[in-house]
């Protein structure tokens, strides 16, 4: 018998988590396998009412669930709670519990591409779902000042309350600066746009990006003539090796994961 787990998300049809997954799940020989359902968000609550149904086993979560999935799981990991948002849903027997592993994607992120998070001043471009895990991770990895820009300042003000940081308003990003930039909204999907010009990246030493398609963004291709780039890929890769180990025990095998995904967003 063939377990299955999938992405649930809006769009979901540019992921690359089938890819890296069903790929360990073969090398592991693990048998289960990993699908795409695409979830608009006034179908949510079905659809996890149809995970128990089917005995889906795990799932990710995307664009535009993670913080309005809390609501409908049975538990919340305490990381996901304080975060905010979760990624990755394990169905134990029935019950269903939400956890976190961007903050960790973010983390390994930086490790690997040997970046030191402690006493960085880090600017943060939007206020969703996935910049909380970067606050999250920025605000464990020990950052000295982080600074949130947001176009809705609101959401960002929420996000100066929750993890005492600073919000900016977006008028102000012309003003910008630090160590490291993390740009996490959506522009630059799918699109050659970036929301910070030039002469505002160009303040920075290194420069990472949660889109990965286009691979290298327009922003990265700025930010690549003045210092150091982390595509959205890594993130990706490694907030997957930990759902992987969540749902299975098992360590998956990261080097042809990552392989497999770059050979893939080419
Ligand atoms: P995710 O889960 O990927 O973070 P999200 O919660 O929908 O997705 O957040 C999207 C982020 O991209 C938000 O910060 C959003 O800004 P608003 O809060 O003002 O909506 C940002 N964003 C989307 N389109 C944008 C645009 N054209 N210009 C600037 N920011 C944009």
């Amino acid at each position: 018998m063939y377990e299955v787990y999938g992405i649930i998300g809006d769009p979901v049809s540019h992921s690359l988590s089938p890819i890296m997954h069903n790929l360990a799940f073969r090398e592991k020989n693990i048998r289960a396998v990993y699908g795409a359902f695409r979830v608009s968000a006034d179908q949510l609550a079905k659809a996890v009412e149809g995970i128990k149904a089917l005995n889906i086993k795990g799932l990710s979560v995307t664009i535009p669930h993670k913080e309005k999935i809390i609501e409908y799981l049975d538990e919340i990991d305490e990381i996901a709670y304080e975060i905010g948002a979760v990624n990755t849903v394990l169905n134990k027997e029935g019950i269903l519990k939400g956890y976190n592993t961007d903050w960790i994607g973010v983390i390994k992120a930086f490790e690997v591409n040997g970046v030191e998070l402690r006493d960085k001043k880090i600017v943060v471009i939007g206020a969703g779902g996935a910049s909380k895990a970067v606050i999250y991770a920025l605000i464990k990895s020990k950052a000295k000042k982080i600074h949130v820009y947001n176009r809705t300042f609101e959401k960002a003000k929420i996000l100066e309350e929750k993890f005492k940081i600073i919000a900016k308003p977006w008028e102000e990003l012309k003003n910008a600066e630090g160590d490291i930039i993390i740009q996490t909204t959506s522009v630059g999907l799918k699109s050659w746009e970036t929301p910070v010009e030039e002469e505002i990246i160009s303040r920075f030493k290194v420069a990472m990006d949660i889109v990965y398609l286009p691979l290298k963004t327009k922003f990265l291709s700025i930010a690549e003539r003045y210092g150091k780039i982390i595509d959205g890929l890594q993130m990706l890769l490694y907030q997957g090796v930990e759902q992987f180990k969540l749902w299975t025990g098992i360590e998956p095998p990261v080097e042809l994961m990552k392989k497999a995904l770059y050979e893939e967003a080419k």
